[in-house]
């Protein structure tokens, strides 16, 4: 199994490169389910959820071409057909339920099991069932199988989501765009991947209204044609490079990013007494100054993001007083706790809250990666600890950053892979 043994190594200086978004991404891989032809995308990261979702894909006809030095995948979907979507697939990343809209708008039915992915909570798919059942679909749940059915085609209508769900209100989007009339969504989720998506799926040629707002208007159309899409930066790789460069008190150029979707995160290390200089698409972090402590509370966007939460605790640890994290996403994303008390942090779990105390300093331990983001904390924690630290189910890390261990190292970090 791999690992990652990292040395103290604090100043970290240089420029760091962010991916396209892994999570406008892969419902844009998803999508492209709907289109008649070739699709090509642009800034690709190649991590395994990417792959696993190319695969997915491949799985039922599609023809995929990856050209991993130009970030560019080519979807060609005029040999698709539909059957069961393969298990051995669903079960490795949670996105994989986003085939079943696409699928149910291009064929009327869809056979798929319960998705896996990081282990953060229950994560139930009740409003992605909710949202199917609304536009006309009968659903049927027997064995672990979800069998989806719209015998008589899916059907425009009004639907509320009882939580603002990314990725129920993306698969309810995918749905809507072959559907007969007008679909409006409420209360949904308005995170920039979901813009990413609608703006791809208008590309296409389907017609929907309201992207980022709280309401969402989908007129349905009889098909959907190809385009060529650049995928958005990922806000979370910014966000753990810039929480990286606070921790080790470092200067870095975090460069491609989108300022406006990293506001939340941003102004958060502005009140930890952290410098940044925003400009373009350029952020820059000065982490010298006396850092004061803060409290966080986890939201849906455009509040602070919950995959944020663990690189923020890692922070917090090393800032004294003490500081809150109320978790108000997932009821059990907490794991990393644990690990970073190995490294001496001092922090309480009650219910849904974090106490942290902050420590004098923390020191290298061997530690385990327990889900992505809980694994990018414990890599910035390592970077500030004294002595060496190993960081072993890394698997979990190059689920969301690409390249990370050369990125790392081009910033000056001590960090090596071994097997
Ligand atoms: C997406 C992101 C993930 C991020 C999360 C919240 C992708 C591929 N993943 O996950 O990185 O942490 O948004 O920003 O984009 N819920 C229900 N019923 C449902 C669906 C969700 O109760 O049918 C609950 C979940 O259990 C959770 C909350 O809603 O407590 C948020 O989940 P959701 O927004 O759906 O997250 P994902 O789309 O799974």
């Amino acid at each position: 199994m791999e690992k990652f043994i990292i040395e103290q190594s604090l100043n970290i200086k240089g420029d760091v490169y962010i991916e396209g978004a892994k999570n406008a991404c892969l419902p844009i891989l998803a999508a492209a389910i709907l289109s008649n032809g070739e699709t090509i995308i642009k800034k690709v990261p190649f991590l395994s959820d990417i792959n696993v979702m190319c695969s997915l894909l491949e799985d039922i006809g599609i023809d995929i071409k990856k050209d991993i030095n130009n970030k560019t995948i080519n979807i060609d979907t005029k040999n698709i057909y539909n059957k069961e979507v393969c298990y051995d697939l669903v079960k490795k990343i949670r996105a994989s339920f986003l085939l079943a809209g696409p699928l149910l708008a291009r064929f009327g039915k869809v056979s798929i099991q319960m998705p896996g992915g990081c282990a953060i909570g229950v994560r139930p798919i009740d409003l992605h069932l909710k949202g199917f059942k609304a536009l006309g679909a009968e659903i049927i749940q027997e064995h672990g199988i979800i069998e989806i059915n719209a015998k008589n085609g899916l059907v425009g209508t009004e639907i509320y989501l009882d939580f603002p769900s990314v990725g129920a209100t993306e698969n309810i989007i995918m749905a809507s765009v072959l559907a007969k009339g007008e679909t409006i969504i409420s209360n949904c989720a308005t995170e920039p991947e979901i813009v990413d998506l609608i703006e791809f799926l208008n590309k296409l040629g389907a017609k929907i209204e309201g992207a980022g707002t709280e309401t969402i208007k989908i007129i349905g159309v009889d098909s959907l044609y190809n385009c060529t899409h650049t995928i958005i930066p990922d806000r979370i790789e910014a966000g753990t490079f810039l929480v990286l460069s606070a921790a080790t008190r470092g200067e870095i150029n975090i460069l491609d990013v989108n300022c406006e979707h990293l506001k939340a995160v941003t102004s958060k290390l502005r009140e930890i007494n952290i410098d940044i200089e925003e400009k373009d698409n350029i952020i820059k972090v000065f982490g010298k100054n006396i850092f004061k402590n803060v409290d966080i509370k986890t939201m849906p966007y455009p509040g602070f993001p919950t995959d944020m939460q663990p690189q923020f605790m890692t922070l917090m640890s090393m800032i004294q007083g003490t500081s809150i994290i109320n978790e108000t996403i997932f009821e059990n994303r907490f794991m990393h706790v644990a690990e970073l008390g190995l490294m001496g942090a001092n922090i309480k779990v009650e219910g849904n809250s974090a106490i942290i105390n902050g420590v004098e300093k923390i020191t290298g331990s061997k530690v385990k990666a327990t889900d992505l983001r809980a694994g990018a904390a414990l890599i910035i924690a390592g970077l500030c600890a004294e002595g060496i630290s190993e960081i072993s189910d890394i698997y979990h890390i190059e689920r969301g950053y690409y390249n990370i261990e050369e990125k790392l190292k081009n910033i000056g970090a001590k960090i090596k892979k071994i097997t």
